[in-house]
């Protein structure tokens, strides 16, 4: 019995460790932010403009989630792996997972590099 508690605590520990620093699954394994880069979110701001606010606006609801403080929300990675690998997202990873499942609409990708998707993340660290 004991033991059994130990062990459920320990696991409860893992996964709520897990869940915090959850990186998504992508190409995106570690990304370091430093300072917002302003050239860089001009540019990100059009690209979001361009592939995002079809389905996401920063404070209402779209088809997809309003994105305004996302970034305190989820790690740089997981959003970034989010914007390049929403497929394998939706499949692997949980938070994605029911996202996908409240919505009912997949969210698409929208053929970035991995430049792109930088940029994008760089505006929406503005946008808290
Ligand atoms: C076709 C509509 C559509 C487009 C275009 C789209 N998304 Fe999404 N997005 C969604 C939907 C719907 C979800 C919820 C997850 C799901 O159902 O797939 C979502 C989820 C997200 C999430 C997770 C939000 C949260 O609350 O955790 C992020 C971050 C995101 N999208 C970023 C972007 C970015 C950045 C772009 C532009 C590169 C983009 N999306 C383009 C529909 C879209």
């Amino acid at each position: 019995m004991r033991t059994a508690l130990i062990l459920i605590t320990l696991a409860i520990l893992f996964i709520s460790g897990c869940s915090k620093e959850d990186r998504g699954v992508g190409p995106v394994k570690e990304l370091s932010l430093s300072e917002i880069d302003n050239n860089i979110v001009a540019e990100g701001k059009v690209l979001f403009e361009n592939k995002c606010s079809t389905c996401h606006r920063l404070d209402v609801k779209l088809v997809g989630t309003p994105l305004c403080g996302i970034t305190r929300r989820r790690t740089p990675e997981w959003i970034m792996n989010m914007m390049l690998n929403p497929d394998g997202m939706i499949k692997e990873n949980k938070a994605a997972k029911e996202l996908f499942e409240k919505t009912g609409v997949r969210m698409s990708p929208q053929n970035l590099d991995e430049k792109q998707a930088r940029k994008i993340l760089e505006y929406l660290r503005t946008e808290n």
